[in-house]
């Protein structure tokens, strides 16, 4: 029997993250091996608004709380992932992102992210997408 924890259980867990589904199994399997699984308790900071830092976290279980300017503007589960915008322009965090309840990520480094695209373009047009969509769900993103 596996350990439920790691990276067996990560590659298993990744392939149900809509952002991977191109990827096949042994692209799975570099991704988990690469990424460092974290975990964090019920009001842990996971990200600060105006750091810096380019990694991507995808929410391997539980709830984050995404907080604008302390505005709360999204609640993020499991399959989600957040920390993209300062990956795809190395500007400072938009957000703060809180863990509400235990938390448990897979944290991607630029350099794994990009590597993942460089084997599958599909990775980013998957991520464009919510991007847009996050956009989209904020009003504030198109007033002048
Ligand atoms: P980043 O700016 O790197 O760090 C904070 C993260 O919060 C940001 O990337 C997004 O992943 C996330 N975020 C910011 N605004 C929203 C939003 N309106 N909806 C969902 N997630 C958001």
């Amino acid at each position: 029997m596996p350990d439920a924890s790691g990276p067996v259980a990560a590659h298993t867990q990744l392939a149900s993250v809509p952002l991977f589904a191109s990827l096949n199994e042994s692209q799975l399997r570099t991704l988990a091996f690469r990424a460092e699984e974290r975990s964090y308790r019920d009001g842990d900071t996971i990200i600060a608004q105006g750091d810096d830092g380019n990694a991507l976290f995808l929410i391997l279980s539980g709830k984050a709380q995404v907080t604008r300017s302390k505005r709360p503007v999204a609640v993020l589960g499991p399959g989600q992932y957040f920390g993209e915008m300062a990956l795809l322009d190395s500007q400072p965090r938009t957000a703060d992102v809180t863990a509400e309840g235990p938390v448990r990520c897979l944290v991607l480094t630029a350099w794994e992210f990009w590597s993942a695209v460089e084997t599958k373009p599909e990775v980013l047009r998957a991520m464009f997408k919510e991007v847009s969509r996050r956009l989209r769900a904020s009003p504030a993103a198109f007033s002048e």
